[in-house]
């Protein structure tokens, strides 16, 4: 990969590279045995905080039978009660928020595919609490102060532009606050200002790519030296495919808006080997999403959060649906490690009594040839048996042979690798619709809903 360094700012890093030892924060010096000592003591804090300003937490403790006090070791955690996306909808807008509403400086809200959004509060030491953690990450991906950082995630009640943009300028970064959408314009942009950072989801990455080839220009010749790619669960395959068309090293970043948005973890760009949670600001532990029991290190399960330094949201235990492992930290030896998620609980289509991922069907789509890397899932009833259709579509120099051979290569890939059998269907190219933002895999057409 070129390395060379563009005007005014420091050369990327190369791969193997580690962070120069002055960029590491103080928490990112810390060993293990000073960083418990300081979550410990964050934790008490949080607790007490939540128990004392917060009616749900205060009910919830107190139906379970313990306080705050009860919390004398970390582990002492996996004795109190787990919050749920649930809990702040039946309190919405802003019954979980801890301080007075003249404190809070901040909402954020998602989305959600139903019901009510979820809003999420922050007061002024939270918001730099999180313009740090997402510098931290930036850093951690290559960033250094001088780089131009150009921002696609979407700037609004989401978290993912206005996060990564106070991080990047808390990291001595030139932002381009680019947000989503008008993708010409997009690639217009990129090819004027030279940003040596892209921040956005890889499927909006990958119609960004399509969009530089569209244009005429090879996406490999660009100023983009580094991707820092999250909000939507991605494949090794997809980090492959990006940085093979644009000679960059693409690293993940993951977060959630009821923890702060991103930065809750990353990938370091010299080992790129899962995500080091910045754990002096985010306690975690993995359970067992049926049972709830938490489970011993490396086991797969969901991820859960506790926020230990949080003002206006304190969340205890809250259950983000992400299934991941935690592993022994690496490039950060005080931090452990979550591997890439796999997906969410909620996306996992059961389909004749098998559990499937998209990005197991991801992961199989862009090993094979001929097809581009833009998939759909379509579930359909069949009689009365659940049908999986994955619908791909052909890359413009595919003919007919090659499409065939794409789509009985898909479906014995999917045989094989995950064990159901699925129709594939090679469509034309630029049919599908493309990502803007988060890209939604499964339309769920059973029970006669669109
Ligand atoms: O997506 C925050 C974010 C913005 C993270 C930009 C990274 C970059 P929400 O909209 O609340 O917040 O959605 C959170 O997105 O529970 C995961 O299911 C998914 N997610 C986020 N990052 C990753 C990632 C933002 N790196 C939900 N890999 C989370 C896989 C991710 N899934």
């Amino acid at each position: 990969m070129s390395s060379e360094p563009t005007t005014g700012a420091a050369p990327a890093p190369r791969p193997g590279e580690p962070l120069p030892h002055d960029l590491l924060d103080a928490a990112e010096r810390l060993s293990r045995e000073q960083l418990h000592e300081l979550q410990l003591e964050r934790l008490r804090a949080t607790l007490r905080h939540a128990y004392d300003n917060v009616e749900l937490y205060r009910k919830k403790f107190d139906a379970a039978g313990v306080t705050p006090e009860d919390c004398r070791t970390l582990a002492d955690l996996s004795r109190f009660p787990f919050t749920t996306k649930a809990d702040l909808r039946d309190t919405y807008p802003f019954g979980m928020f801890a301080v007075p509403m003249s404190e809070v400086r901040r909402v954020h809200a998602s989305s959600g595919t139903t019901g009510r959004p979820t809003v999420v509060g922050y007061t002024e030491n939270d918001l730099s609490m999180w313009a740090d953690v997402t510098a931290r990450s930036i850093r951690a991906a290559g960033g250094r102060p001088g780089h131009k950082v150009h921002i696609s995630y979407g700037y609004g009640l989401f978290t993912g532009g206005l996060g990564a943009h106070y991080g990047a300028e808390r990291a001595g970064c030139t932002v381009i606050p680019a947000s989503g959408g008008m993708t010409a314009r997009q690639v217009q942009i990129i090819q004027d200002f030279r940003p040596e950072i892209i921040m956005v989801t890889p499927s909006y990455m990958l119609t960004l790519l399509d969009e530089f080839e569209r244009q005429g220009v090879d996406p490999r010749t660009s100023s983009l030296k580094v991707g820092i790619f999250g909000a939507e669960p991605w494949t090794e395959e997809m980090r492959r495919e990006i940085e093979e068309r644009m000679d960059i090293h693409a690293v993940d970043i993951y977060g959630l808006s009821e923890v702060i948005g991103p930065g809750v973890a990353q990938e370091c760009v010299e080992t790129k080997d899962g995500l080091h949670i910045w754990e002096d600001h985010f306690y975690p532990e993995v359970v067992d999403p049926l049972t709830d029991a938490v489970l011993p290190a490396g086991e797969e399960g969901e991820i859960v959060f506790t926020s230990l330094t949080k003002e206006a949201l304190p969340v205890i235990r809250y259950r983000t649906r992400d299934l991941t492992r935690l592993l022994p930290g690496t490039a950060r030896p005080a931090f452990r490690r979550m591997q890439k998620v796999t997906g969410r609980c909620d996306d996992m289509i059961i389909l004749r009594g098998v559990n499937v991922f998209p990005t197991q069907v991801e992961e199989i789509v862009l090993r094979t040839p001929a097809v581009a890397p833009h998939f759909q899932i379509r579930l359909t009833e069949r009689g009365r048996m659940d049908h999986m259709t994955v619908r791909v579509e052909a890359r413009p120099d595919a003919g007919p042979e090659q499409r065939e051979a794409a789509a009985r290569a898909i479906a014995q890939g999917v045989k094989d690798g995950v064990g159901v059998t699925v129709e594939v269907e090679v469509v034309e190219p630029e049919t599908l619709e493309r990502s803007l933002g988060k890209i939604r895999r499964v339309w769920d057409l059973r029970g006669g809903e669109t």
